[in-house]
């Protein structure tokens, strides 16, 4: 394959459940592709997918062409893991003191808090973000919680990394004065490998972390409903995402309900969402706000997705 130059544009929605993530993401993906003609990926790490319903086509775990210039997967936390460990798995049966425990195990004993499908998923995340077959990558995340705690694993990741490299290298010691009574063992190369195995991960999860925290290159987005709870929540993720220096871009209002004036709850409904929408400008001012109306139709198949495209771009 032909592979790109550049490092592709990142692109992530977080927000509250039914906020839109998913619309908002697909929609993004069917304008970059259609109107930038940029080879566009989305990839749901959503375990609950539902970018094949937005799309009204059946996804999946490998990547599949929907549109000229557009590539979708949802990443199948399952066989995301059952690769992992098949990866891993070599690895660990060589570092003789961890054998036994079993991968979870050794998770367990390194202090680490997420589970291993979420380090698979992550690890999958890594190889995308890694690609340069495709201009723009957006990802579509569950609600804010699962989206901001991804963004805390290569923190994580990378402080028990770096505990199984020390345990290693103390090992590998062992192993090397061991040797100098037994010069018929060779496990030293086998030593090498796997150092080079974990350091070399190491060194991903610094490059995504490096990726991530980079706004010429990851656009990270916020999407709220005119609702106290939802602007609440969204001064929190704001606050997270400014601990990880990771700067916003949009900050999508969405569901704004549209003038009806012949209808007294739409009415009543409208003057409360116009409060919180000032609310709103007042407290988020200093980012770029796009307010996206209530659609009478839910948002799904390419011609609403266009809309809703058109709206938050053009
Ligand atoms: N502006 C809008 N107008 C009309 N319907 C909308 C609008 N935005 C979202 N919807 C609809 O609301 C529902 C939830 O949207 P969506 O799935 O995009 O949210 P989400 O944030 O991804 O939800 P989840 O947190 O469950 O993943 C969908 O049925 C979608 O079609
Ligand atoms: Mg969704």
């Amino acid at each position: 394959m032909l592979s790109r130059k550049k490092d592709p544009d990142f692109f992530l929605f977080s927000g509250k459940g039914g906020v839109g993530k998913t619309s908002i993401s697909a929609a993004t993906a069917v304008w970059f592709s259609e109107k930038k003609k940029k080879k566009t990926l989305i990839v749901s790490i959503d375990p609950a997918h539902s970018l094949s319903d937005s799309f009204e086509t059946r996804i999946g775990g490998d990547i599949k062409k929907i549109a000229k210039n557009l590539y979708a997967v949802e990443i199948d936390p399952k066989k995301a893991m059952e690769e992992y460990k098949e990866k891993l798995a070599p690895q660990i049966e060589k570092m003789e003191m961890l054998r036994g425990m079993g991968i979870e195990g050794m998770f367990d004993a390194a202090g680490m808090t997420p589970g291993i499908d979420e380090i698979a998923a992550f690890d999958k995340f890594l190889h995308y973000t890694n690609s340069r077959d495709y201009d723009i990558i957006i990802f579509d995340t569950a609600p804010t919680g699962h989206a901001l705690r991804f963004l805390s694993l290569p923190d994580v990741l990378n402080s028990w990394l770096g505990k199984m490299i020390k345990i290693r290298m103390k090992f590998s010691g062992i192993v090397n004065t061991i040797k100098k009574f037994m010069p018929f063992s060779d496990s030293s190369e086998e030593t090498e490998i796997e150092t080079d195995y974990l350091n070399d991960m190491k060194e991903r999860i610094k490059s995504a972390r490096a990726i991530l925290s980079n706004p010429e290159k990851t656009h990270y987005n916020i999407i709220l409903t005119p609702e106290d709870m939802s602007i609440l929540e969204s001064e929190r993720s704001l606050g997270v995402l400014g601990n990880y220096d990771i700067s916003v871009d949009m900050v999508i209002v969405n569901q704004i309900l549209p003038l009806n004036p012949g209808c007294k709850f739409c009415t009543e409904k409208r003057k409360q969402q116009q409060e919180r929408l000032k609310t709103i400008n007042q407290k988020f001012g200093k980012f770029n706000v796009i307010e996206i109306p209530l659609f009478r139709e839910e948002i799904k198949g390419m011609n609403e997705l266009r809309k809703l495209g058109k709206l938050l771009y053009s």
